[in-house]
C-alpha cells in the first residue's frame, strides 16, 4: 500500500533551528500534510524506528551526525522513505554526491515555499512509482507462477487419467498402479522416508507405467510368452514414460523413479542396468538428496518391489494370481539380488501387520482386492 497523498503522507522535518521546524510545519501542515519535527539526526533515527514516514526533509549542517550520515542510515534501514536534504550552502558536488546516496532532491536556504511544495509533491510520487512498480513486478512474478503451476496440474491431471484409462482397459492391471502407489508409500514410511520424499514416491507410484500408453495393446494383453522384440518394446515404457512426463513434471527425482521402477538392485535391470548396491552401502540407509544423480533412489527400488509385488499377486494373461504368502517368499528370495535388502524387510515387516496394510489401500474396493491383498 502506498500513501503518496499528501493529504495523508506522514513527513519528519529534521532541522536544528526551531525557527525553520516551525514555519515548515506550519506551511506543509496547510498543505495537508501530517507533520512531525526532529532537532538532530539521532532523534529523527529514534521517531523514524517508532513508525514510519512517507518523507523526511534532512537539514544536512546539524550538531551531532550530520545530514548525509542521517542520510545514509534512512536509505539503508527504511529504504521506502523519500528524501529530500536542505542546506544553506549550494555545492553542486555535494548535491550530486547526496542525490547518488538516495536523496529524492536537494533544496537551498532561504526555503521557497512553492519550490519545497513542488519538489514534496514529485519526491512523494516518484516514491509511488518506485513502490507500485516494485509490488507490480513482485506480484506479476507470482502471478506466472502460479498460472505455470495450473498448467502443468492441468496436464499431470490428463495425464493421470491417461494412465489410468488405460489401466481400466485392461482387467489384468486394473487399479495397479494405485496399488503400487499404496504399498511403496507404505515401505518408504516404514523406513522414516521424509514426507516431501514420500509426496514424490506417490506421484511416481500413481504414474509409473504411464509409458505403457506407446505400448500395443496387443503386446501388452499377449496371452503366451512375449518375443524378445515384443519385450523390448514392453522395456521401452519406462522411458517413454519419463520423456512424457518431463514437459510436465519439472522434479528430476519423479522422473528418475518413473524410469528406473524395473531397475534391479544387482544393476541387471533395464533401462540403464543400475545398481541399488551404491545407495545402501550393506543394510544403512542413505538419504536420497545424498544418493541422487548418479543411481538408484530408494523411491525407485521401494516402486520396483511394489510392482513385482503387485505383479505376482495379480492375474496375468498367461498364469493365475500367486498367493501372498508365495510372492513374499520370492521376495524374500531375491533379497540382494533383484531387490534391495532394506526395502524387501520393510515390506515383509509390513506384510506381517495384515490389518495395516489393509488400510493402505482403502481406494480400493473389495472387488478389486482380489488375490492381492493380504
Ligand atoms: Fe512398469
Amino acid at each position: 500500500m502506498t500513501t503518496g497523498n499528501k493529504n495523508k503522507a506522514k513527513v519528519l522535518i529534521v532541522d536544528d533551528e526551531i525557527r525553520v521546524r516551525e514555519i515548515l510545519t506550519r506551511k506543509l501542515s496547510d498543505n495537508g500534510y501530517q507533520c512531525l519535527t526532529a532537532p538532530d539526526g539521532n532523534s529523527a533515527l529514534k521517531l523514524l524506528k517508532a513508525e514510519p514516514f512517507e518523507l523526511v526533509l534532512l537539514d544536512i549542517m546539524m550538531p551531532g551526525k550530520s545530514g548525509s550520515e542521517v542520510l545514509h542510515e534512512i536509505k539503508l534501514t527504511y529504504p521506502d522513505t523519500a528524501v529530500i536534504m536542505i542546506t544553506a550552502v549550494a555545492d553542486v558536488q555535494t548535491a550530486i554526491s547526496l542525490m547518488r546516496m538516495g536523496a529524492h532532491d536537494y533544496i537551498i536556504k532561504p526555503i521557497e515555499l512553492n519550490v519545497l511544495s513542488l519538489s514534496l509533491d514529485r519526491a512523494l510520487e516518484k516514491r509511488e512509482l518506485i513502490i507500485e512498480n516494485r509490488d507490480y513486478q513482485l506480484h506479476l512474478e507470482q502471478r506466472v507462477e502460479d498460472q505455470t503451476t495450473k498448467i502443468r496440474q492441468s496436464f499431470l491431471n490428463s495425464t493421470t487419467s491417461l494412465a489410468y484409462a488405460l489401466e481400466a482397459k485392461d482387467k489384468y492391471t486394473h487399479g495397479h498402479s494405485e496399488r503400487v502407489t499404496d504399498i511403496a508409500v507404505a515401505v518408504a514410511r516404514e523406513l522414516d522416508i521424509p514426507k516431501a520424499m514420500i509426496e514424490k514416491i506417490k506421484l511416481a507410484g500413481l504414474l509409473h507405467d504411464v509409458g505403457k500408453i506407446g505400448v500395443s495393446e496387443l503386446i501388452l494383453n499377449k496371452p503366451g510368452k512375449l518375443t524378445s522384440e515384443e519385450f523390448e518394446v514392453v522395456k521401452s515404457h519406462c522411458e517413454v514414460g519419463e520423456r512424457i512426463l518431463s514437459p510436465i513434471v519439472e522434479d528430476k527425482e519423479i522422473l528418475e523413479m518413473v524410469r528406473h521402477h524395473h531397475e534391479r538392485y544387482d544393476g541387471n535391470g533395464y533401462p540403464d542396468r543400475l545398481s541399488g548396491k551404491q545407495i545402501t552401502q550393506g543394510t544403512s540407509i542413505i538419504s536420497f538428496a545424498e544418493t541422487y544423480n548418479n543411481i538408484l533412489s530408494q523411491g525407485a527400488l521401494a516402486l520396483a518391489v511394489a510392482d513385482a509385488y503387485d505383479a505376482m499377486t495379480s492375474d496375468r494373461p498367461y498364469r493365475p494370481a500367486m498367493p501372498n504368502d508365495a510372492a513374499c517368499s520370492e521376495l524374500e528370495k531375491c533379497k540382494g539380488k533383484q531387490f534391495d535388502p532394506v526395502i524387501v524387510d520393510a515390506f515383509l515387516s509390513l506384510s506381517g501387520k495384515g490389518k495395516k496394510i489393509m488400510k493402505l489401500m482403502p481406494k480400493l474396493k473389495n472387488s478389486e482386492r482380489k488375490k492381492t491383498l493380504f
